[in-house]
């Protein structure tokens, strides 16, 4: 709903040859927040943000730089300002809530330059209690018809060199470790590539990836991103050290060139997020908010859920992907032997199917199950993987009867290996394929250099890919995981089909690298999970990877409790239960926590935060009156008592606590864990320790008595 509307014409304001400098200040519906519009004498935009009076942003330019020496930067004369208050609400198909407020004062600025032919360009903002929004619009006009965009001069200059929380720009992979210091400390190229088995492209020793989050010596934080990126390439910053100055980098074609676009087009927007307590950036919904509302009308097949998977096994090499151990290309796939290896073999996706059907878990993820595997990895090679064809031990009509009878949806996996051109060509029949056997969604992959060669992941041409997968699934009834994707934008509003990505580090290098340290889960929800949800993989009750392998001594840095309350403290609306079905059946007392816990939740209460070091988040069942909480740590133990303010008063809960054991310990002694029960009401306090390296749950449930 529409408060209150402004508009100001301000038509020749000035001669075009003595351009006026021209202020405007916008204050978000609460009043803390200050954005100031100005337009210099030169015409010359820029913007400044302050909340609670003190400088957020300095001076940040705006301006678009295009290719042929046309540019909007310079020489605008102001033709109008349109201001609005707005305050509704929605529901998202699913979330970490369920109804989402958008309260906001938006800022419509039009800008010409008389110099060249009056050419219009217009700057949208949006000033919310928590954070700002802004974009540029690009009106269709005959002056501008098909344009090239060589540079984005927007910059984000900061008021002092905060402490900051970063992996390093890279145009093919977020899939790094993170990082902490100060700006001025900022050297993105001191990791070495290389620990995954993702395809990087690292951008320069001062270029940074967003989601970036940074805190302030007086305690704000803020973190800059994107929302609603389509048409576009991905943004980096590129830090100057020195000035402490933010300066969008987008992500280059082979020629150079950053985006492709005519007129009437939008960039995503900038986004700045503000929070006075760690926890408010969590539960900040901007990024959602500037996004669309839904495009898909019939949203029945979007279930969020739980999902186990022929996967974990490959990653710690039980089984493999491949059929034959030998490359596929060499000798034709008809005349391949098994290895007797292959993880994907119907006998073995029964066991799969049986345990999800007793257990609940409404979906089956199966990889390996198609040809290709054999020669998929090392990639820039297109024709490797067949979307249509099952390997010989794959009878997929079978399975899928199988699986329909015990009341598991399947999800099926597209891995690409990056021949992306190859996989567009396959789609149409690959969809068709899927439908037949009744698939609930696909899990997609970008392993690999990208082809159409020159491209980068996180360019305009991939990210219209990604999209395009989106919208295709959506026209087929198809939920959507993409892997090695552009981290994601809110654009699950729009797209409620597209549920997850992982575009992070997730879970897996624990199996077969040096894997992430124990803070990485405390700043995965400040950094990357703003844009969306992840798919991490949590669950992993096997810890040691020396149980499989006694030469191995690499293993997960968490406890088996961490991996628990992972489910509440990192949102996805698809879970993976990613461990072997055989270490569930070993403890089910802990996996009733996993069995219990939803994917879909009426609200979320960060308890307390702060990034790099613990979480601890308390959120309510969708439509149930029960609550599970999540806590966790880094590298230290804690303490905590935590309170039950949020449950009712007037009712009665039992809570069960999934703690680590006395002496657990991620390295000396990470699986031990306690399982105690409790009557809980609302004026209780639990006192809770975190092992280092540790986690709780809690499931809180209501009670007759
Ligand atoms: C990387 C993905 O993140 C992982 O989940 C998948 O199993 C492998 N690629 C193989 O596609
Ligand atoms: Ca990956």
């Amino acid at each position: 709903m529409k408060l209150f509307a402004l508009c100001i014409s301000l038509i020749c304001i000035s001669s075009s040859s003595t351009f006026a400098n021209f202020y405007f200040n916008l204050f978000s519906p609460d009043k803390q927040l200050q954005l100031n519009f100005q337009l210099t004498r030169e015409g010359v935009p820029f913007y400044t943000l302050n909340m609670d009076n003190k400088t957020i942003i300095k001076k940040g330019l705006l301006g678009i730089k295009l290719k042929d020496g046309i540019s909007f930067d310079e020489g605008f004369q102001l033709k109008q300002i349109d201001t609005a208050l707005i305050f509704d609400s929605w529901k998202p198909v699913w979330g970490e809530e369920r109804l989402i407020v958008n309260h906001y004062r938006s800022m419509m600025v039009t800008l010409t330059q008389s110099t060249a032919s009056d050419r219009e360009f217009k700057i949208e903002f949006r000033l919310f209690n928590d954070g700002l929004g802004f974009r540029y619009i690009f009106p269709g006009q005959e002056v501008l018809y098909h344009f090239i965009i060589s540079d984005e001069l927007t910059t984000f200059p900061l008021s002092d060199d905060h402490k900051c929380f970063w992996i390093p720009g890279d145009y093919d992979s977020n899939e790094y470790m993170y990082s902490t210091s100060k700006l001025s400390e900022i050297h993105a190229l001191a990791e070495k590539p290389g620990t995954g088995i993702g395809f990087k492209s690292p951008i320069n020793d001062s270029c940074v990836q967003t989601p970036f989050t940074l805190k302030s010596k007086d305690g704000f934080y803020l973190a800059i991103h994107e929302a609603a990126l389509i048409n576009y390439p991905a943004m980096s910053l590129e830090v100057n050290r020195n000035q402490f100055v933010l300066k969008s980098h987008l992500t280059p074609d082979c020629y150079g060139n950053k985006a492709y676009l005519r007129g009437g087009s939008k960039s995503p927007w900038r986004v700045i997020l503000l929070a006075r307590k760690a926890g408010e950036l969590i539960t900040n919904r901007i990024i959602l908010n500037l996004n669309e509302p839904s495009t898909i009308k019939n949203t029945d097949y979007i279930k969020p859920g739980k999902f186990i998977g022929i996967w974990w096994e490959m990653h710690i090499g039980k089984s493999s992907w491949d059929y034959s151990g030998k490359m596929g290309l060499e000798i034709p796939y008809n005349q391949l032997q098994a290895s007797g290896k292959h993880g994907a073999n119907g006998i073995h996706v029964k066991q799969y199917i049986d345990f999800a059907s007793k257990e609940h878990i409404p979906y089956l993820l199966i990889e390996g199950w198609n040809t290709g595997w054999e020669d998929w990895y090392g990639s820039w090679k297109e024709q490797v993987f067949d979307f249509t064809k099952p390997y010989p031990d794959f009878d997929i009509e079978n399975i899928s009867n199988y699986a329909k009878s015990k009341n598991v949806k399947l999800i099926m996996h597209h891995e690409t290996s990056s021949a992306v051109t190859d996989y567009e060509r396959q789609m149409d029949q690959a969809f068709r394929f899927i439908k037949k056997y009744e698939y609930a969604g696909i899990k997609s992959g970008y392993v690999g250099r990208i082809i159409p060669r020159g491209e980068h992941h996180d360019g305009q041409w991939m990210v219209n890919h990604y999209l395009r997968v989106a919208e295709k699934c959506a026209e087929n009834n198809l939920m959507l995981d993409a892997h090695e994707s552009v981290r994601p934008t809110g654009l699950q509003r729009t797209y409620p089909n597209w549920m997850a990505c992982e575009a992070a580090r997730g879970n897996e290098f624990n199996a077969w690298s040096v894997g992430s340290p124990p803070e990485h889960e405390t700043i995965l929800p400040f950094t990357r999970i703003l844009g969306g949800p992840m798919d991490y993989t949590p669950g992993i009750f096997q810890i040691k990877m020396n149980y499989y392998d006694s030469t191995k001594t690499n293993q997960l840095h968490s406890t088996l409790c961490k991996q628990l309350a992972l489910y509440v403290t990192l949102y996805s609306p698809l879970q993976m239960a990613a461990d072997l079905i055989e270490n569930y059946q070993q403890k089910p007392d802990a996996f009733q926590f996993i069995k219990d816990v939803p994917t879909d939740w009426d609200s979320t209460i960060v308890l307390d935060a702060e990034p790099g070091d613990y979480i601890y988040v308390a959120r309510k069942e969708k439509n149930k009156n029960d609550w599970y909480i999540g806590a966790i740590t880094d590298e230290l133990s804690r303490d905590f008592i935590m309170n039950f303010d949020f449950l009712d008063a007037d009712k009665n809960y039992e809570a069960t606590i999934y703690r680590d054991g006395d002496t657990a310990d991620w390295q000396k002694n990470p699986m031990q864990y306690t399982i105690e029960k409790k009557k809980i009401r609302k004026k209780d306090k639990l006192k809770i320790h975190l092992a280092a390296g540790g986690g709780c749950a809690i499931s809180v449930k209501e009670s007759g008595k």
